[in-house]
């Protein structure tokens, strides 16, 4: 089977948590490297919690790198309220063995993108763009030798999780998100208009805490979390599983339906900072570089997780 080589950006936080885990159970990825940034919580728990959980999954192969410790012009805002102070939900921290390998996330980006075959790499953005944004700064080649990007981030139907027109990882960074679309790259973005569709009922929860792995306990326990969390702060019963969609998208696409797209950031406004733009209307298929995600299959992609974290 022909590996398809990956880097995943996050911010652990505990969707990104149960996406990690999808990764490090997917024997079609190559997983080269897991790099953080500050988002949920302060990169130092990002990054420590990123090095928690390829322990618990088995995968101290894969080398963690810390990045961005803040946005690029912002103020460093968190959402701790949906992640616990730690960032891995009531899951206990600890210090793991194994520590981060030394560089910076963005650096790492580039050396090992620009040292594989042109398009071979792709990326997973699972938070801020921060890093991503740095990266493309220190290579301007950086955007035409990566592969595939997929990044979840935004939202067109559903408005705002963060502000009433913003999603968090855009609204967190939304400079940053400006010149990553504005950018060579061509983007696949999971916006809640994707991700609100993936839900974790008590069932797919219950489905994944009957197996008996360090892995699927951990991804349940976290995802029992956000549903209390939710039922507190937001009234709903089934949260939303963001993050675990830009790896999906990477192991079965048609789990998604995709349209081309133009996207832009706002980044003028405080009232609507971090608006994603969506627009299908006169965009040409051949020149379209953003493919904006308008459906995911939740119990397909559960199927994968229960697969992936046995
Ligand atoms: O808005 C959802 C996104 O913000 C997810 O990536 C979640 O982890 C938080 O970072
Ligand atoms: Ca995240």
């Amino acid at each position: 089977m022909k590996k398809q080589s990956l880097i995943i950006d996050c911010d652990p936080g505990v969707d990104d948590a149960v996406g990690l885990f999808l990764a490090f159970g997917s024997p079609e990825l190559d997983l080269l490297a897991v790099t953080a940034v500050g988002g949920n919580v302060p990169v130092s728990r990002t990054g420590r919690n990123a090095r928690i959980l390829r322990q618990i999954a088995g995968r101290e192969d894969v080398p963690v790198f810390l990045g961005a410790d803040r946005p690029l012009v912002r103020e460093p805002a968190g959402a701790g309220e949906f992640h616990g102070a730690e960032g891995l939900g009531d899951l206990p921290p600890f210090e793991p063995p194994f520590p981060a390998t030394p560089g910076h996330a963005a650096e790492a980006i580039v050396d090992i993108v620009m040292g594989r075959p042109e398009g071979s790499v792709a990326l997973a953005m699972m938070g801020p763009l921060t890093n991503l944004a740095l990266a493309l700064r220190r290579e301007p080649r950086l955007a035409a030798r990566l592969g595939p990007v997929s990044v979840m981030g935004g939202a067109r139907s559903e408005g705002g999780n963060i502000t009433a027109s913003a999603e968090f990882n855009i609204w967190a960074d939304p400079d940053a998100a400006a010149e990553v679309f504005a950018s060579d790259l061509s983007l696949t973005v999971f916006g809640l208009d994707a991700t609100h569709q993936v839900r974790a009922t008590d069932a797919r929860i219950a489905r994944i805490e009957a197996i008996d792995t360090p892995q699927a306990q951990a991804a349940a326990s976290m995802m029992r979390f956000s549903q209390r969390v939710e039922r507190e702060i937001v009234g709903w019963d089934a949260p939303p599983v963001h993050d675990p969609v830009t790896v999906a998208w990477f192991l079965k696409p048609d789990l998604f339906e995709v349209r081309t797209c133009r996207i832009e950031v706002e980044t003028a406004s405080d009232l609507t900072r971090g608006h994603t733009a969506v627009e299908f209307r006169g965009v040409d298929p051949a020149t379209a570089r953003h493919h904006w995600a308008v459906t995911a299959d939740a119990d397909g992609l559960f199927d994968l997780l229960a697969e992936r974290v046995a």
